[in-house]
């Protein structure tokens, strides 16, 4: 078996009522789980019912945040036993809105992906840059900073996800060049070598997102460090995933 699996997420963000899980029936019917693994973060509202129409497990689900302590009175807040119990593997944790709407920090991503480990989910913690960062070449120095203080090594033991995803490529409809792109990619994976061991590195997927599309996605998902994508607009049609997925397949061999 491969090391890594490629995996591709679709994140629904605050988008999607029942009404649109038809559209999902048809995308059941149409995957499986057989060569990458394929996972819809839906709103949290969504989850239990996705999860009692995911009968072949042909999806995995995923929340897009949870708290970082287990249960108490945190009104509006949900935990990750929560999410786990209404049928997620993985939760989003850092993802860029949050930390520009929440003020969510590396150190909170850091406590939320502890508790997350602790309710048996996989953490998706998401890093990247802001245009300005970008542009003055801080990239790898945004990315070292968020690494460093959102792992440990309880975290690393539950090979999470990390993914990079340049906040000014964030529904804009541009992305960095491929080169740049592995450039993070491998620099992400060094990061994990030189800190938690070779084991570590090899085994944590590292994913891209930010304006991810049918155009774009071959290039993307061939690169030698990406093992996966983050969606955002691009998962909110059934048709649309699909294609994403059979571009994935597609780069696998
Ligand atoms: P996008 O969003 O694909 O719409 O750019 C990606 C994300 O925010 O995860």
């Amino acid at each position: 078996m491969e090391v890594r699996r490629k995996i591709i997420i679709g994140n629904w963000k605050m988008n999607g009522q029942s009404k649109d899980l038809v559209d999902i029936n048809l995308l059941l019917k149409k995957i499986t789980q057989k060569e990458i693994d394929i996972v819809i973060a839906p709103p949290a509202t969504l989850l239990y019912e996705f999860n009692g129409l995911n009968t072949q497990k042909n999806l995995l689900l995923s929340g897009q945040n949870c708290h970082q302590v287990e249960l108490g009175a945190y009104t509006g807040e949900i935990s990750a036993a929560m999410l786990k119990n209404a049928g997620a593997n993985y939760v989003i944790l850092g993802h860029s809105e949050r930390r520009k709407a929440y003020k969510e920090t590396s150190t909170l991503v850091r406590l939320k992906a502890s508790e997350a480990v602790k309710q048996g989910l996989t953490p998706i913690i998401c890093v990247g840059e802001h245009l300005k960062s970008y542009e003055s070449n801080q990239t790898l120095n945004v990315i070292e900073k968020q690494l460093r203080v959102s792992l440990n090594s309880k975290i690393i033991c539950d090979n999470p996800v990390i993914a990079y995803e340049p906040v000014w490529a964030i529904g804009s409809n541009k992305t960095p060049s491929p080169e740049e792109i592995e450039t993070v990619h491998s620099f992400t994976r060094n990061h994990l070598s030189n800190r938690f061991g070779e084991h570590a590195a090899n085994h944590c997927r590292i994913i891209y997102g930010g304006s991810v599309n049918k155009n774009n996605a071959s290039k993307i998902f061939s690169l030698n460090n990406v093992d996966g994508g983050l969606i955002g607009g691009a998962s909110l049609k059934a048709i649309d995933f699909l294609e994403l997925i059979m571009i994935m397949k597609n780069s696998l061999t």
